[in-house]
């Protein structure tokens, strides 16, 4: 299984902010807002990463994450010249997933809740033998930013629907999205949309029309954060302190999660610890695993 992390875009509801700089390099509390997504990737044990961002923004992400080896992963970067939509991820990917199952996560969502490991791992574990596609539903107060799952009187899915004026449901398709290889395929053969997008909502539609496409319900209590505006990009940043502070844990700490998931030993950590400067992250490696 191989995963695309997508930190491109504008990020122009953000602007002046993101004028000259990445939106997911921002800071959302204590590290930058890319590690989130990526430590969802590191959770599911996903090891062979793409990133993909803009011509101008790639070299600082490249600066940050390096090759992976930090990590006991490997990154590979690739550049997305314009924002063409989240499913040319899968065009711009090609050569890079090869023949394998992939999983696509956008680099300004947040996830965090109980048994979410649990349920990455059977996701992984089911794209990589039954061949469908999953993606997860989430409840929301403003579904009609997202694209909008429609159900029927049993409780399976219709219809999904980019943006609706009229939404069918409260319930909204996350950012994480796990397909089988047939998915490069389908990105190809896709037409952009009316604002001239190629659509994630087109690939769900084709794996949902050939009956192959599972929607795993992330409960209400789990939480969902998209960081696109100044208020939701603040709301999440006091979040995660609160969360933090309260309960003494990191919440995307990605040398933590790739120790405990074997990716590194304890002198890899002890050794990415070192490097790390008196912050409270910095600290909290140190008291943890050196202390
Ligand atoms: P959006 O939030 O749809 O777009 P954006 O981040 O450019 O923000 P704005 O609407 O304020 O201009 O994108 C969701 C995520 O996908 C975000 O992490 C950026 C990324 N993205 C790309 O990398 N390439 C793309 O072509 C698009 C549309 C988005």
């Amino acid at each position: 299984m191989k995963a695309i992390l997508l930190a491109g875009g504008k990020g122009s509801r953000l602007y002046p902010v993101t004028l000259g700089v990445s939106k997911q390099l921002l800071p959302v509390y204590d590290k930058p807002m890319i590690y989130y997504p990526l430590s969802v990737l590191i959770m599911a044990k996903i090891k062979e990463i793409l990133l993909i961002s803009t011509k101008e923004d790639i070299n600082s992400y490249k600066r940050l994450l390096s090759d992976g080896t930090q990590f006991g992963i490997s990154i590979e970067y690739k550049v997305q010249n314009k924002p063409n939509g989240l499913a040319e991820a899968f065009i711009l990917g090609e050569e890079f997933i090869g023949k394998d199952p992939v999983c696509l996560i956008l680099g300004d969502n947040i996830f965090y809740g109980l048994d979410f490991t649990e349920k990455l791992e059977m996701v992984v574990k089911r794209t990589l033998s039954v061949g469908k596609g999953t993606i997860f539903s989430y409840p929301v107060n403003e579904p009609n930013r997202y694209g909008v799952i429609e159900y029927d009187k049993n409780g399976d899915v219709v219809s999904i629907v980019e943006k609706p004026r009229h939404p069918k449901s409260n319930n909204v398709v996350v950012g994480l999205y796990f397909y089988p290889n047939i998915v490069v395929k389908i990105a190809k053969k896709i037409r952009p949309s009316k604002r001239g997008e190629l659509e994630i909502t087109s690939i769900n539609e084709y794996f949902l029309k050939e009956r192959k496409l599972k929607v795993e319900a992330l409960p209400q209590e789990f939480i969902w954060l998209d960081t696109g505006t100044l208020k939701s990009l603040i709301a999440a940043g006091q979040f995660i302190e609160t969360i933090e502070k309260r309960k003494g844990i990191k919440v995307g700490c990605l040398e933590e999660l790739a120790y405990q998931k074997g990716f590194i030993n304890k002198k890899q950590l002890i050794q990415s610890i070192s490097k790390m400067s008196e912050t409270s992250y910095g600290n909290y490696l140190k008291n943890k695993y050196i202390k």
